[in-house]
């Protein structure tokens, strides 16, 4: 199909249309992927989260859930029964089949890696566990110059777990593209620092201006890491990235441009010769969204505190954006999802070009049900 095709199939405001230049510059973008990359191969450059993220015109507007692999599936749950979290994302078969669930399900427009932020940081050597309900826990927390010089680096080989269940997954996939991922290095420090989960944030922000070269080599380690985890995924197979910094809003602007933005360049520049659209997701980003964006992203994904339009008035009119349906609303009567869902497309038709997401993760408690009536609703109401 030809990109005219799509546009007779979804036609947009003239004044955003992308001309068919851009559909060129990407293949350029793409030259240095191996030539079995399925990113080569029409049918995967024509699916709708491809095109969508390209800035181009799609057949509808995609949608896929941050965390729509996990614990709202029953075949998820029964898939990781008597297996640890960390050992389910480095058991390749199992992962594949997680990452798998949910396209299988409901259809989404993606499969988005079943890992975690922290698996590169465990591959590296760090004593780090997932403990259910709460998060990541690192054995020792790392607080100090000597903590940060100390810490190891990632050997090449140890992400060939990694490798293998990416290429597993994209052949389940065929032609659903995959979303590789990393945590950024802000997030990755801050449960170094902390050593688990915390709600402000406070050590690496105190750490940044105390010791700003203890937390540099901190953030230069958190993004090799990361920026090596998202080249292993791509080079698999994964078609596009997100970079996810969840607790960047716990920081000023100007925090985050002195102290976090060129760490998070670094992570995405690890595969920016790879040509594969790159998504920066964070949440309470909305002062931020315009520094994500130039951190080297093709995509900025917006939370739900946000509304779309007010986010491309921030990111103008070359960005994509990625969002925002409030997860609180999974639970609500239909009918008030489905207007908010619409209320969501709606706003998002002011952007260059719109992937639908939620404004965070699915929560456990989802209906699985209503995720899956919710991607036809998408679906129809966009085709
Ligand atoms: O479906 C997907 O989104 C793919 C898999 C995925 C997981 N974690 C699986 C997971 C992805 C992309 C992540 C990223 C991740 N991990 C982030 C960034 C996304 C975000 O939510 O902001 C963060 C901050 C983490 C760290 C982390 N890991 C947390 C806070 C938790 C939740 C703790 C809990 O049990 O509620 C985890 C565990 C985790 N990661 C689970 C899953 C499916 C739950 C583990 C289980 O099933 O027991």
């Amino acid at each position: 199909m030809t990109s005219q095709d799509f546009r007779a199939a979804a036609p947009r405001d003239p004044a955003h249309r992308t001309e068919p230049t851009e559909q060129q510059s990407w293949d350029q973008r793409i030259a240095a992927l191996s030539s079995e990359h399925p990113l080569k191969r029409d049918e995967m450059a024509n699916s709708a989260l491809i095109r969508t993220l390209r800035g181009l015109d799609a057949p509808h507007t995609p949608v896929w859930f941050m965390r729509q692999a996990g614990r709202s599936l029953p075949e998820y749950r029964e898939a990781r029964v008597g297996t640890g979290m960390l050992e389910a994302c480095l058991t390749p078969a199992l992962a594949a089949e997680i990452t798998v669930q949910p396209v299988r399900r409901h259809g989404v427009d993606a499969g988005i890696f079943f890992s975690d932020i922290v698996v590169p940081m465990k591959l590296a050597g760090v004593g780090v566990d997932i403990v259910a309900g709460r998060g990541p826990v690192l054995d020792e927390p790392v607080r100090t110059a000597a903590d940060v010089a100390a810490l190891p680096e990632l050997p090449d080989a140890a992400l060939d777990p990694i490798r293998e269940a990416v290429s597993r997954t994209v052949e389940l996939l065929g032609d659903t593209p995959l979303i590789g991922f990393a945590g950024a290095p802000f997030t990755i420090a801050a449960y170094a620092v902390e050593g688990g989960p915390s709600r402000d944030h406070l050590r690496p922000r105190t750490m940044m201006h105390a010791d700003p070269q203890a937390w540099d080599a901190l953030a230069q380690w958190a993004a090799r890491t990361s920026g090596a985890f998202l080249r292993a995924q791509v080079e698999a197979g994964a078609c596009a990235v997100q970079l996810f910094d969840s607790w960047a809003g716990s920081l000023s602007l100007a925090d985050y441009l002195e102290h976090v933005q060129r760490h998070s360049t670094d992570a995405l520049g690890a595969i920016a010769d790879l040509g594969v659209p790159r998504i920066h997701f964070g949440t309470g980003t909305g002062e931020l969204l315009a520094a994500m964006r130039d951190a080297g992203a093709d995509a900025v994904g917006v939370d739900y505190r946000i509304p779309l339009d007010t986010a491309v008035e921030r990111v103008g009119k070359r960005t994509v954006v990625q969002g925002n349906i409030d997860p609180a609303l999974l639970a609500a009567p239909w009918p008030v999802l489905r207007e908010h869902a619409r209320d969501v497309l709606r706003r998002g038709q002011s952007a260059l070009a719109h992937v639908v997401n939620l404004g965070h993760g699915v929560p456990p408690e989802t209906d699985p049900e209503v995720l899956t009536k919710l991607v036809a609703f998408i679906h129809e109401e966009t085709q």
